[in-house]
C-alpha cells in the first residue's frame, strides 16, 4: 500500500499519548422532534489506542447517533452538549477543514449496507481514485497497484476484476470487504464500524468479522464496533458499552460485562443470546420494546421493562463500580454477587 498523506491528521504532541477517543458528558437532542429530551444522555467513555470497544443495544438505543457524533456527522438539526475528542480534537466544535482531516485519515467509517455507502455509478477503482483525489494523496507504485494491495489486505482475491466492477456486480461479502479496504486505505488510527456485517448471511459474516479482527490486530487499530448482537461484540471486543434509550447502562471489560453484569438490561441481553444458543433452555426475551424518545421518563429509561426497578429509579441514576466495570443502576447488588461500590444518589458520572 502507498504511504498515505496524513500530514494534517497526525496526532499532535498533546494527543499522541492520550486516548484516541474521549467522550465527555455527551448529550444530543433534536428540539424540533422531542423538545429538550436528549436522545443521547450524558454519555462518557474513552477508547485507548489499539483498543476495541463494542457498542451494543437494541434498535433505537442510540448506537448510530453516537457513531455519527464521533465522526462529526450528526444531522444539522441535532443539538449537543459535552465534548468528543478524537485524537485530541473536539469534533463537535471542529471546523469543516479539521473534520475533513479527521475523517478518513484519523477515523474512518464502515457502515452496514455497502450498496448504500458505495456509488452505484463508480467502479471500485473509481472509489479509490476519489479517496486519494480528495485527500490529495499520491499513491506510490501506481494507482492500480495501491488499490489492489488495499483490497488484498481486506482478503479479496481476483482484485483486477473487483477493481473493474461496479458495486452491484459484487457479492455482499465482497462489497463489504471493498468498503473495509477503502476505509483502511488512509491508515486511520480508528475504525468506526456500524453494524458492518448485519446485512450479510451468517457464514459470510463470520468470515468478514475474522478479517476485520485480523486487520485490527495487524494494524494496531482502535475500533468502535456497533452491533445489536452481544455475541458478536463479546468475541470481537476487549470492552463493551451497553446503551439503552440513549443512556449508557454499563461499561467494562468484556469478560466482566458478560459474566457479572451490573445492569438488568445487560443481563437481559446476555440471557436472550444464551437461550438462543442453548436449545435445551426456554427462549428468553426482554419483555416490551424500547420506548420512543417522546415517552422517555426521568431517571433510568429501562424502568418500564425492568424486572427489579421501582419508583426510586426515576431519580438520577447512581453509578456502581464492580471490578473494572461501571454500571448505572439503583440495584446492582441484586445482580452481581461481588461487593459493589455505589456513588451517592444524584451523582451520575
Ligand atoms: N435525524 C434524526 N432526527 C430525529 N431523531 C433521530 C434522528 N436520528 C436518530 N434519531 C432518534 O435517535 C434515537 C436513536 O437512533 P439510532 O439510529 O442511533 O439508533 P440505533 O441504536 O442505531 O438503532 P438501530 O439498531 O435500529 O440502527 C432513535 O429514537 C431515533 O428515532
Ligand atoms: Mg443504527
Amino acid at each position: 500500500m502507498n504511504q498515505p498523506d496524513t500530514a494534517g491528521a497526525r496526532p499532535t504532541a498533546h494527543s499522541a499519548d492520550g486516548p484516541i477517543v474521549n467522550v465527555e458528558h455527551l448529550s444530543v437532542w433534536f428540539p424540533r422532534h422531542y423538545g429538550q429530551v436528549s436522545v443521547l444522555d450524558d454519555i462518557s467513555f474513552s477508547i485507548a489506542r489499539g483498543e476495541t470497544l463494542g457498542l451494543v443495544g437494541e434498535s433505537g438505543s442510540g448506537k448510530t447517533l453516537l457513531s455519527q457524533a464521533a465522526l462529526g456527522l450528526l444531522p444539522p438539526s441535532a443539538r449537543t452538549s459535552g465534548r468528543i475528542l478524537v485524537n485530541g480534537v473536539d469534533v463537535l466544535t471542529a471546523s469543516e477543514k479539521q473534520l475533513a482531516r479527521i475523517r478518513g485519515a484519523v477515523a474512518a467509517p464502515v457502515f452496514q449496507d455497502a450498496l448504500v455507502s458505495l456509488n452505484p455509478n463508480r467502479t471500485i477503482f473509481g472509489h479509490f481514485t476519489d479517496v486519494w483525489r480528495s485527500a490529495r494523496m499520491k499513491p506510490q507504485g501506481g494507482a492500480k497497484e495501491a488499490a489492489a494491495q488495499a483490497l488484498r489486505l481486506a482478503a479479496l482475491t481476483d482484485v483486477s476484476r473487483v477493481l473493474a466492477s461496479y458495486p452491484h456486480e459484487l457479492s455482499g461479502g465482497m462489497r463489504q470487504r471493498a468498503l473495509i479496504a477503502l476505509a483502511l486505505f488512509r491508515r486511520p488510527a480508528l475504525l468506526i464500524a456500524d453494524e458492518p456485517t448485519t446485512a450479510l448471511d451468517r457464514l459470510v459474516e463470520v468470515d468478514v468479522l475474522a478479517t476485520l479482527r485480523g486487520l485490527q490486530r495487524e494494524l494496531g487499530l482502535s475500533m468502535i464496533l456497533v452491533s445489536h448482537d452481544m455475541d458478536v461484540v463479546s468475541h470481537m471486543c476487549a470492552r463493551i458499552a451497553v446503551l439503552y434509550g440513549g443512556q449508557l447502562c454499563e461499561l467494562g471489560p468484556t469478560p466482566e460485562v458478560v459474566s457479572r453484569h451490573i445492569h438488568p438490561y445487560t443481563k437481559g441481553l446476555i440471557a436472550s443470546v444464551q437461550s438462543l444458543k442453548d436449545r435445551a433452555r426456554p427462549l428468553q426475551t426482554i419483555g416490551g420494546v424500547v420506548p420512543h424518545p417522546s415517552s422517555f421518563k426521568p431517571g433510568c429509561r429501562f424502568l418500564s421493562r425492568c424486572p427489579i426497578g421501582g419508583p426510586e429509579c426515576q431519580a438520577p441514576r447512581p453509578k456502581a463500580v464492580v471490578g473494572s466495570s461501571e454500571g448505572w443502576c439503583f440495584h446492582p447488588n441484586s445482580l452481581a454477587a461481588p461487593a459493589v461500590e455505589t456513588t451517592p444518589r444524584g451523582v451520575t458520572r
